[in-house]
């Protein structure tokens, strides 16, 4: 009998071995970066985080069924606010896990600092009407001779409740001279607290339209209907320096042998079977199980219950609510301890995760307990977000028009 990951095997090989030919034109690097912060800021920054990442995907599965008329397999059959965390950290901390670049919109341009995720379909900016949009940079829709007002509202809400609505236009959006004509988006006039202390002016969601709240066409979908991109394919390298988003293909000086192709088990987030996860070769989940790959998580996060059992096979890891009660869904590990090998299987190759990456540093100043890079949701639904502790470790990339997810070893 053929098990379920050589089968995986086998369909990916056949996938690979029908792609398409090398491209001819070069694609366009996107230099993008994230902003670092003190070790306990961050333990507190990701906790926020967690804590709103399963509210983020439930609202996903809801905008998937608005646009589609199809009820998303992950939804809950009964969404209910029980299963969330109550946040009550302050946002301002919220910008660990954050890549953004710069972005131009409109005649003539203005540049934006954007946060690029890929968990999301939306993009959205600050109006120069924003009633709160404190030191933002903001866009004067009078200002640009390209913009047409839809005169439709738009209107996005994250997990913790936080928003923004405004109104919808289209315009001129251009990322590294890639140049996106008519695009849709939102311009924000009025966007919640937590929105005016990010690091960034906006946000540009690189998932499918199945899940753009105003089920508009998504930049990335813009530029391959517009034939500006080579291959519709973006590719992500998160280093500690130098990182880059690639639009138009993969970045052959970023990773090294033959990208892994994983086929998409639905067109929303990017949303892929995880095979197993294993620690010290020993699996600790056994898959396939869904994951959707998210730059805009930071850790890794999975249900309450296989969390649990993950950490059990780490020695000395301990729920970080005995530390400090306020990191809900968080776990430490000893900061000294020989690390167990942590692997990720997907398409049937396995993929470790690097330990610096994993071990996020003493979860307060001075101490021996180090924040663990995978946390729990509340939920026991076997479901799993992929964020920036495993997408460091590899070079990822996004092919929109084959519907698949690329991995393969950094060089
Ligand atoms: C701004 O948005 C918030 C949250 O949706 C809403 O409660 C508030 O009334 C809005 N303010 C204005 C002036 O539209
Ligand atoms: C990244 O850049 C910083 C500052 O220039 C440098 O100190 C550090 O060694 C670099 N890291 C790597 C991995 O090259
Ligand atoms: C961590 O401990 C707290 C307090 O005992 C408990 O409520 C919570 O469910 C635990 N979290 C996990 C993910 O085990």
């Amino acid at each position: 009998m053929i098990s379920t990951t050589s089968m995986l095997f086998i369909i990916s090989f056949f996938s690979t071995a029908l792609a398409s030919p090398i491209s001819v034109a070069p694609g366009t690097v996107i230099p993008i970066q994230k902003r670092v912060s003190s070790t306990s800021r961050s333990a507190r920054a990701i906790a926020s985080q967690v804590q709103q990442l399963q509210a983020k995907h439930e609202r996903n599965f809801n905008t998937f069924k608005a646009n589609t008329g199809k009820t998303h397999p992950l939804a809950s059959s009964t969404p209910s606010k029980r299963d969330l965390y109550s946040v009550g950290l302050p946002l301002d901390d919220f910008e660990n896990g954050y890549w953004f670049g710069d972005v131009e919109i409109g005649t003539p341009p203005v540049t934006f600092t954007i946060n690029f995720d890929t968990g999301s379909s939306d993009l959205f900016i600050p109006s120069s009407e924003c009633i709160n949009c404190g030191p933002l940079n903001t866009f004067d829709p009078s200002g640009s001779d390209t913009l047409l007002d839809l005169e439709r509202s738009f209107f996005v809400s994250y997990g913790d409740g936080s928003t923004a609505n405004g109104d919808l236009v289209e315009d001129v959006v251009s990322i590294s001279g890639l140049t996106a004509t008519s695009q849709t988006f939102g311009l924000a006039t009025n966007v919640s607290a937590s929105f005016a202390t990010n690091h960034y002016d906006g946000l540009m969601g690189l998932a499918f339209q199945s899940i753009s709240t105003s089920n508009s066409t998504p930049v990335f979908q813009t530029l391959i209907d517009q034939d500006k991109v080579a291959e519709g394919v973006f590719s992500f390298y998160l280093a500690e320096n130098n990182s880059e988003i690639y639009f138009g293909g993969v970045n052959q000086d970023k990773f090294e042998g033959e990208m892994n192709w994983v086929t998409l088990t639905l067109e929303g987030g990017w949303q892929i079977p995880l095979d197993s996860i294993c620690v010290d070769g020993v699996p600790i989940i056994a898959g396939p199980v869904d994951s959707v790959i998210d730059s805009g998580t930071a850790l890794i996060q999975g249900s309450l219950d296989a969390v649990q059992a993950f950490y059990a096979a780490i020695p000395g890891s301990k729920n970080a609510t005995t530390i400090d009660p306020t990191l809900q869904g968080l776990f430490t590990v000893p900061c000294d301890s020989t690390f167990p090998e942590i692997t990720l299987t997907f398409g049937g190759l396995v993929y470790t995760i690097e330990e610096k990456y994993f071990n996020s540093g003493p979860i307060t100043e001075g101490s021996s307990d180090c924040l663990g890079g995978f946390s729990a949701s509340t939920s026991n639904k076997p479901f799993w977000v992929v964020g920036d502790v495993f997408m460091r470790s590899v070079y990822t990339a996004f092919d929109v028009t084959n519907s698949r997810v690329g991995f393969a070893p950094l060089r």
